[in-house]
């Protein structure tokens, strides 16, 4: 038998095929058997007759939701299938058995958790993966074509960059080490042999928040460029966001639909240029559209960011925040409004109440400044002598951003938790399978 896939042989619709997958639904009578079969493209209805498998019927009609078969037979339309077509059977093998499958309509959240390496293959979980690879793909596109070279870092380091609160102690040989945060400060130090180059490799926050955008460990797209400007890598975030909706819309029409997703705010995202304000401008926003007192300086939290997102039908892009709340190695604005210092700093939001799913800056280059910056934070500078040397040779303006894929994900299949933007989420209470 020479295999297609199921949506190949319902391309075809009409003749001989051979296809195989496994079990997606049975019923039937002890003279006919209705089998639904997957694959990793779509379901077909299979039906198989009594008299033509006298000795194969005792496999047939055991046959378990999760048996993985093989079955060769003639397609032709049929309104009445769920898909549209169906398969007479002429030949039927079956490869695996499975026995009572442990996945149902009553697991709750905990055991559907558990059973992860199962539920994956459900149509929402395979849906939902396809469009991961969409944006895996389309963020990897949009810089290669741009000209920026794939470079990755390590993940154990010795240092932090994002605040001492979320970092993940690792016993190295005995040292106290980290996981890595971000790949920025090694990539600070890429850009001078390389100039724009990008990644996309995991991230690890010890988050102590059970939130649904939150994650322990999460995939990071993030890019870093020499002779950076502030503007250029805010128009570079929304063009890759964009480049991402583009392809998911025209790639992953059927599995939006699966997901029961209105691509509407796609689509005005896509179309649209994303707003672009200061953090101080949020705070006036807030207030006079929202009632939302926010006192300058305070940072933007959950609540204050899905605020702002209802104002919107696209992403929009907040900048220069105050210093206070921005990671050490933000470049310091040079004008500054009266209420206090800010940073080159921006956060894209999304819609919909997804809250930040970019966070990006121009790079400070006085290791002065690093180093108070640094100090303030109760760091020790030595520990970063060798990023310091990316200032003491031959520095230059750059900068960078960093996109969470999940969050990304999550957006634009508008899931309810963050967790189902990966196969196997890591979260404070989550580690199995
Ligand atoms: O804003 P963050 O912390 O910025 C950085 O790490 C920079 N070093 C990036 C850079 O300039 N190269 O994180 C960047 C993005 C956030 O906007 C968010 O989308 C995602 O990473 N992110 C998380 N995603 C899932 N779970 C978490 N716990 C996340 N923390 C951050
Ligand atoms: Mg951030």
């Amino acid at each position: 038998m020479n295999f297609i896939p199921i949506s190949e042989a319902m391309r075809k619709g009409k003749g001989k095929v051979a296809v195989r997958g496994w079990v997606y639904r049975e019923r039937g009578s002890n003279k006919l058997k209705f089998i639904v079969l997957r694959d990793s493209t779509n379901i077909i209805q299979c039906v198989l007759e009594k008299n033509k498998f006298e000795k194969q019927w005792q496999d047939i009609d055991k046959l378990q939701i999760e048996s993985s078969i093989e079955i060769e037979g003639e397609i032709k339309e049929d309104k009445r299938a769920p898909t549209g077509f169906e398969i007479h059977a002429t030949n039927f093998k079956l490869v695996g058995e499975s026995n009572e499958f442990p996945i149902n309509k009553d697991l709750n959240e905990e055991l559907l958790g558990d059973r992860r390496h199962l539920w994956l293959r459900s149509r929402k979980m395979s849906s939902i993966l396809k469009i991961r690879d969409t944006v895996l793909k389309s963020l990897r596109e949009h810089w290669r074509s741009r000209g920026f070279y794939e470079f990755n870092t390590p993940s154990i380091l010795g240092m932090q960059a994002e605040g001492g609160s979320t970092l993940f102690k690792v016993d190295y040989f005995g040292k106290p080490l980290y996981l890595c945060q971000t790949w920025q400060l090694h990539a600070e130090t890429g850009i001078y042999a390389l100039e724009k180059i990008f990644t996309i490799q995991p991230s690890f926050r010890a988050e102590q928040s059970k939130t649904s955008r939150h994650l322990t460990e999460y995939w990071h797209a993030e890019m870093e460029v020499a002779w950076a400007k502030f503007e250029e890598l805010q128009d570079d975030a929304e063009s890759a966001i964009k480049d991402v909706i583009k392809n998911v819309l025209a790639e992953n029409k059927s599995e939006l639909k699966i997901l029961e997703r209105d691509t509407k705010i796609l689509e005005s995202s896509l179309k649209k240029k994303f707003p672009r304000i200061t953090y101080s401008d949020a705070l006036k926003l807030l207030k006079e559209k929202k009632k939302m007192n926010i006192s300058w300086g305070k940072d933007l939290r959950t609540i204050e960011e899905d605020k702002l997102s209802e104002i919107y039908d696209t992403p929009v892009i907040v900048s220069l925040y105050p210093k206070v709340v921005k990671a050490f190695y933000m470049k310091e604005a040079d004008k500054h409004p009266k209420e206090g210092k800010v940073v080159l700093g921006f956060d894209v939001i999304a819609p919909e109440s997804y809250g930040e799913i970019v966070g990006g800056s121009q790079r400070e280059e006085s290791i002065k400044k690093l180093t108070e910056n640094l100090k303030e934070q109760g760091e020790d500078p030595s520990k970063y002598e060798f990023y310091f040397d990316s200032r003491r040779y031959g520095g230059v303006p750059h900068g960078g951003y960093g996109l969470g894929v999940e969050r990304l994900l999550s957006w634009i299949c508008k899931l309810e938790t963050i967790k189902d933007a990966s196969p196997f989420p890591r979260t404070m209470t989550r580690w199995y399978p």
